[in-house]
């Protein structure tokens, strides 16, 4: 397994591009499903997860060509052979439980495995069946996978979430878009990347709108046609590359960022002494003066705190001044960067949800080992922020989410390589 050596190294400089969403091309190549006519991405981003997520969709039959090293997905579910998404692809994936409305619409029928547990939390999927049994699926869990009818077809409904939950609005909705009649989804997740979504579906032919909002409405249609659709800027890339000068000092600018991507998180920046500014061409980003202050952070489905970002700002908050508190309200088990970041000198003290960080002076080099995707990237932040070296192992969780990390950050002045593991 590869490694990633970093050397704390001073001020940044310079521009980092931010690529296509993970979380927003995850959910737009299951929407191919819902029509027979081509669907082209652009801007997609060149990670694992998308090649996780082009090996599901051909197992069902679907073409899915990467174009252009990877920027451009050409597909088309014309032909699928099978309806079932099988276990080996979902244990690794939790995202390809999002074949399950687009199957469920266009074919009346899926089976796919419920994915399991992850490093970060249980990630059930009750949510997703509630919502899809509203619109009037059969959904029986046998074997470890659910088993999805909707003989006669899907059938609008009003359906309220107990919970904001992203995948299943994704679901939900993708599903309602071929329903019969009109759906209203209350209660719905709003999420840049599922305004991503519904913008996409709407240039295929689906009625909807409230996108943004918590209510989604969805009149159903006979079918969708083919669309082209550029995938919306990465805001969790965008806010893990802000923290870098934001951690190490100089001025780094953030490439195709907007500010109305990372609203709540910039906010809190500022407030522990880091300017973020837009500019033409992005999102500028340098500290305000020397060392940061320590801020409080609970995370909140959008617009608030994004969970994906609290490991990154853990990092951060690591060498602030004064005490922060940082309660994570999305997953029960994300903290697992904390004990990594304690070897690198850290102050923190975990008890259940909530992780209190007392800022040191400065982090010590030392070997830590990555746990999950978002956390991987912290260690790395800490690292170019330490004094002496620090090797990040299992790196295979960065790769998920994170295109040429180490190209990106050492265009900025980080010393940072990777060591091809044995
Ligand atoms: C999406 O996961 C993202 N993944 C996650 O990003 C992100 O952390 C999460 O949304 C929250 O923003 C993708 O978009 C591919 P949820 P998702 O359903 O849809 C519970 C990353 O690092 N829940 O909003 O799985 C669940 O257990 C990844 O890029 C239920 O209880 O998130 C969790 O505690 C990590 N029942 C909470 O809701 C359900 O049926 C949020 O889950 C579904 C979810």
């Amino acid at each position: 397994m590869d490694s990633i050596l970093v050397t704390g190294n001073g001020p940044l400089n310079g521009q980092i591009p931010i690529a296509g969403a993970k979380n927003a091309c995850l959910t737009l190549m299951p929407a191919t499903l819902l029509s027979e006519e081509p669907l082209t991405l652009t801007n997609a981003p060149r990670l694992s997860d998308i090649k996780t997520m082009t090996a599901l969709l051909q197992s069902l039959g679907a073409e899915v060509s990467s174009l252009q090293d990877g920027q451009v997905l050409a597909m088309s579910s014309h032909d699928l052979t099978s309806q079932t998404a099988d276990y080996e692809i979902v244990r690794k994936m939790r995202a390809s439980n999002l074949v399950l409305g687009p199957l469920l619409a266009r074919f009346g029928q899926a089976v796919v495995s419920l994915p399991g547990g992850c490093a970060i939390g249980a990630r059930p999927m009750d949510l997703h069946v509630e919502g899809l049994e509203a619109l009037g699926a059969e959904i029986d869990l046998k074997d470890g996978y659910l088993h999805a009818k909707a003989t006669g077809g899907l059938k609008g409904a009003v359906h309220e979430m107990r919970f904001a939950s992203v995948g299943a609005t994704e679901n939900i909705v993708m599903a309602a878009t071929l329903a019969k009649g009109t759906t209203v989804l209350k209660n719905a997740a709003r999420e840049p990347e599922i305004v991503d979504l519904i913008e996409c579906l709407r240039k295929m032919g689906a009625q909807i709108s409230g996108e943004g909002t918590s209510t989604i409405e969805i009149q159903g249609v006979d079918r969708l046609h083919g669309a082209t659709h550029q995938v919306v800027t990465d805001r969790i890339e965008l806010g893990t590359y802000m923290l870098a000068p934001a951690m190490c000092g100089g001025e780094v600018e953030l490439l195709g960022g907007r500010m109305s991507l990372v609203e709540s998180f910039a906010k809190k920046l500022d407030a522990a002494g880091v300017h973020v500014e837009e500019t033409r061409s992005g999102l500028k980003v340098a500290r305000k003066n020397g060392r940061v202050s320590a801020v409080d952070v609970v995370t909140e489905p959008f617009p608030g705190f994004p969970t994906d970002l609290q490991a990154q700002m853990m990092a951060l908050m690591c060498t602030a001044e004064g005490t922060s508190v940082l309660e994570e309200r999305i997953f029960e088990n994300r903290f697992m960067h904390a004990p990594e970041l304690v070897r690198m000198g850290a102050n923190i003290e975990v008890h259940g949800g909530t992780a209190t960080v007392t800022g040191v002076e400065r982090l010590k080099g030392a070997p830590v080992m990555a746990t999950d995707l978002r956390a991987s990237v912290s260690l790395i932040l800490a690292g170019m922020a330490a004094e002496g070296e620090t090797t990040v192992s299992r790196v295979y969780h960065l790769d998920r989410g994170y295109e040429h990390v180490v190209r990106k950050l050492e265009g900025v002045g980080a010393k940072i390589e990777r060591i091809k593991g044995q």
